[in-house]
Order: structure tokens, then sequence, then C-alpha cells
């Protein structure tokens, strides 16, 4: 099965009318596309997107800033270290994140029950990644779910990091508006129904970077087998292979995201409001052979052998209620799904795994 490519530009072009016009007729086509959205995040807990807004340099121009970063001697990285703010800012050393099937114990009994070659790779420990945490957009003035009030970390002798950062994190942003536009749309909702929830939410920037030159062995793994506990997860294309998605149907697949694409995943919060229709989507990163092909290759180009993610997880705003909506309220699986504050839900998540703080991803 292949994941479809969806063009995004046919609906942000109808938007803009619609803007205008203040009609909301949908014409076949495009609501058929919105279909195609919600039944690709439904069946693979994944979506390839191209949006018009945001384009391979643009992804470029991010990659090299972080690649130049993680590349800094450790020393310096740790300056941007925040522990005593559960590293919800700043950067997070390798080693650090836990992943969550490691300390799940309902997780490795569902792992147990898979056949053999859907397993996911074996795990000894915590993810030898690097995460710089950045927050995006504004958040809410008046609210039960305070965030620590602490002042985004910028690395010195980057003057170009507040630009990049800002201009990536809200393209992304942008994207995840459309497609979550369309997934409502898709799943029979009212257009608005995801992203009026989504208004001040505590959207992390929170790209990885892997040190292939320490932990390029076929095997490695870079993130272990977990679902992200936010609501749409979105990357733009990685210089080095390795996601692999685990459908619906239980199979594991190797993703391969073409460039110019972004990649969406679908998180716990989405699950949440769709009473199960459509479930967060589990996901592992492991150095395969085709991500050794690509390390080979950055050898002989003399490029960067750090993998970078330029992860963006978008979040339900924290004093929002997560419950099924719409039509997702009378499934028999919504009992399963009981109305409670994002806030919570995430602390909730979060208290499982021992690793208070904001984090959108296990
Ligand atoms: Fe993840």
């Amino acid at each position: 099965m292949e994941i479809p490519v969806i063009d995004l530009a046919p609906y942000l072009e109808f938007s803009l009318k619609f803007s205008d016009s203040g009609k909301e007729e949908f014409d076949p086509q495009l609501k058929c596309l919105c279909s195609e959205v919600s039944r690709t995040l439904r069946e693979t807990g994944a979506l390839l997107v191209k949006d018009p807004r945001c384009t391979a340099q643009d992804n470029d121009l991010f990659i090299d800033m972080m690649e130049k970063y993680f590349e800094m001697p450790d020393d310096f990285k740790r300056l941007q270290e925040r522990p005593h703010l559960h590293y919800q800012v700043g950067v997070t050393p390798e080693g650090v994140e836990v992943p969550r099937s490691l300390v799940d114990e309902e997780i490795q009994e569902k792992l147990r029950a898979m056949p053999i070659e859907f397993q996911p790779s074996a795990l000894t420990g915590p993810d030898p990644k690097w995460r710089f945490m950045s927050r995006v957009g504004p958040r809410p003035s008046n609210t039960r779910f305070k965030e620590l009030n602490s002042e985004p970390v910028i690395p010195e002798g980057f003057p170009e990091w507040k630009d990049t950062m800002n201009s990536w994190g809200h393209k992304m942003i942008s994207a995840i508006e459309a497609v979550a536009e369309m997934a409502a749309i898709g799943f029979g909702l009212q257009k608005a129904a995801f992203t009026s929830l989504m208004k001040q939410g505590p959207h992390l920037l929170a790209p990885t970077g892997s040190d292939l030159r320490r932990h390029g062995q076929v095997g490695t793994v870079f993130a272990g087998y977990h679902y992200d506990l936010n609501f749409l997860t979105i990357h733009g294309r990685s210089r080095f292979p390795g996601l692999n998605i685990w459908l619906r149907n239980g199979q594991k697949m190797e993703v391969k995201v073409p460039v110019g694409c972004l990649l969406i995943q679908t998180g716990k919060q989405i699950e949440w409001l769709t009473a199960g229709d459509c479930i967060a989507g589990m996901h592992e990163v492991v150095v395969t052979n085709r991500t050794t092909d690509a390390i080979k290759l950055a050898l002989e180009q003399n490029r960067s052998l750090w993998r970078v993610s330029s992860t963006l997880f978008a979040h339900i705003a924290s004093d929002a209620v997560l419950k099924p909506l719409g039509h997702f309220a009378e499934s028999p699986l919504a009992s399963k799904y009981p109305p409670m504050h994002a806030g919570e839900f995430v602390e909730q998540e979060l208290a499982v795994i021992n690793l208070k703080g904001s984090k959108g991803d296990l």
C-alpha cells in the first residue's frame, strides 16, 4: 500500500475564494479530496501532502541550520539544556527520551502478539537522539494549565535562529490547519471542528538530530516504537530515510517521503476526538539499508551525517475539552474516550513515563 500525496493547492484556492464570498459549498471533487484525506489518516495513520506555501527550499533552510547546530560540540549544546524546566524548551541530549514501549506493559503485550515480520526493532534503552524544543504561536493569557514562564532558548552564533524557527513553525501550522479542515469535512464534521480547538494550543517545533557517524549501524533505533500524544505531527522530508509506520491493519511499512512533500501523522488527540475512528499511528525511526545508502552518498558529497527531522507537534489547546465530536459521540466506542481537558490528558500521558513537561512525543 502506498500513501497518496494530497496536493493542498485546490483546497487552499477554494478557501481563499470562500472567505471572500461567504459561501461554503464544496464542489464534489473537493469533497472527494477531503474524503481521501480522512480515509488515508484512518487506514494508515499518516498522510503525505504538498503545500505550495512550503517548499523544498524552506525545508532545506531549516535542516541546514539544524545540522549546523547539532554538529556543534556537546559542551556547546548543553548550554541550551534546561533539565529544571523538564526539557520543555531548549535541547534534550541523547539518552534522555525513553520510548514508551520500554515502559508500557500493555504495548509490550501487543508487540509479543504481532507476527515476527511486523514487530518493531528491539530496544535496549533510551533513544540516542538529540532534540531541540521551541514553542510556536500564541498561548492563552488565562489558562488552568500554565506552562512554566520560560524564555525561548536561542544558541549563540546563530543570528538566523529566531526567524528560521518562526518561519518553519508557522508554515507547518498552516499546513496542519488545512489538513485538519479537510479531514474534518471528510469525517463528516464541521470544517472548523478540529481547527477551532487548536487555537492557542501548545504547539511545539521539536526537530531531532541523530549522529549517524556514531550510530549509523543497521538496526540502531533512534526513536523506539511509540505513538505521539498530540493531535497531528508534521515533518518535512528528512535527508536520511528510516521511518517505519504501522497501518491500521497491523502491517509495518517504511515511509518514503517525496522531495517537496510533508509527512503528517495522527496522534492520540485525534483518536480521542473521533472515538477511535482514526487511531494514533504507531511508528519508529531505525537505521535501515536505505539509511546506510544515504550515509554513503552524504560521505561522497561531503555532507553532514546528522539526521535531522523537522518535526512540529500540533496540539489541541490545553483548556479545550477532548471528547468525541459530532456523530462520533454516538459511536459504541465513545465511552472509551471520556471528556477531559487536553492539558490534563497530556499531563496524564507524561506521568506514565515519568517525564512531566510539555513534550509532544514520547
Ligand atoms: Fe513520534
